[in-house]
C-alpha cells in the first residue's frame, strides 16, 4: 500500500520540496508548483475541481472526481469522463455506465456500496479522443491520493487504456486479462471496458471470466469469520 510519504513524493511536495526553491536553471514543476499536499477528501475534491495542470481544464465542464463508497474494498478505474459524465459530474453515467452497473450486479456489487468508481483522467478529453501522456501524468497524483485515501483491497481496471497506464505497459488487453497484477501492492484485475463490450458482444463471456477472477481474488483476501 502506498505510504503517505510515497504519495507526497509522487506529488513532488515532500517537506524538503516545499522549503527548497527550484535548483538554479530548473523551473518549478508546472504539475506541482501550485499544489499543496492532499491528505483529505476535501482537499482532493477541491484540487480536482480547480485543477489547471493540463490543457483539458480549458475544455471540460467540470472535473469528475469519482463516485461511491470512500471506504470501499473495490476500486473500479475507467479511462476518462465522456460527454454525459462531464455534464453530470459523475463517472460512468451513460450507456457504458449502465452496462458497468449490470456487470457489478452480476457479481453481487452495487455502485456506492463497498464500490468506488473513478477514471484515470478526471477531465473529459474533447470529442472523447484518447488521453495523452501529459494529461495522464498531470492527473496521476489525484489517482494516487485517491487510492491512498480509499485503501481498496482490489482494483478492477476497465479497458486497455486504464490497464496499460496503471501497469505501465503496452501489452494488449488480451494478454493482461486472466491474471492478477499488482498496483502499488494492491491486487489488480483487468477486464474489457464496458463501452467496448457494447460493440463487441462476444467478449462479454471473457469479461464475465474476469469478474469471476476478481470476485475469487477478493474472497481470498477477506478472512472467513
Ligand atoms: N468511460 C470511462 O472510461 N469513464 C467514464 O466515466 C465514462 C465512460
Amino acid at each position: 500500500m502506498l505510504s503517505r510519504d510515497e504519495v507526497f513524493r509522487e506529488l513532488g511536495i515532500g517537506p524538503a520540496w516545499r522549503l527548497r526553491a527550484p535548483a538554479p536553471g530548473q523551473p518549478a514543476s508546472p504539475l506541482t508548483a501550485h499544489r499543496s499536499p492532499i491528505t483529505t477528501w476535501d482537499q482532493l475534491a477541491d484540487a480536482v475541481a480547480h485543477c489547471t495542470a493540463c490543457k483539458l481544464s480549458s475544455t471540460r465542464t467540470q472535473g469528475v472526481l469519482g463516485v461511491g463508497d470512500r471506504n470501499a474494498d473495490w476500486l473500479i478505474i475507467g479511462e476518462a469522463p465522456g460527454a454525459d459524465e462531464d455534464r453530470l459530474g459523475e463517472p460512468f453515467v451513460g450507456q457504458a455506465g449502465k452496462l458497468l452497473d449490470a456487470m457489478l450486479a452480476a457479481i453481487g456489487l452495487r455502485r456506492g456500496d463497498n464500490v468506488y468508481i473513478t477514471n484515470v483522467l478526471k477531465s473529459r478529453p474533447p470529442g472523447n479522443r484518447n488521453p495523452e501522456p501529459d494529461e495522464v501524468a498531470a492527473c496521476r497524483p489525484y489517482l494516487l491520493a485517491q487510492i491512498e485515501l480509499i485503501q481498496p483491497k482490489l482494483i478492477l481496471a476497465l479497458g486497455r487504456f486504464a490497464a496499460q497506464s496503471l501497469l505501465d505497459t503496452d501489452e494488449a488487453i488480451a494478454r493482461l486479462r486472466g491474471r492478477v497484477h499488482r498496483f502499488r501492492n494492491v491486487p489488480l484485475v483487468v477486464t474489457y471496458h464496458p463501452a467496448y463490450l457494447l460493440r463487441n458482444l462476444p467478449d462479454k463471456a471473457r469479461a464475465w471470466e474476469d469478474l469471476c477472477l476478481a470476485r475469487r481474488t477478493m474472497q481470498s483476501l477477506i478472512p472467513e469469520s
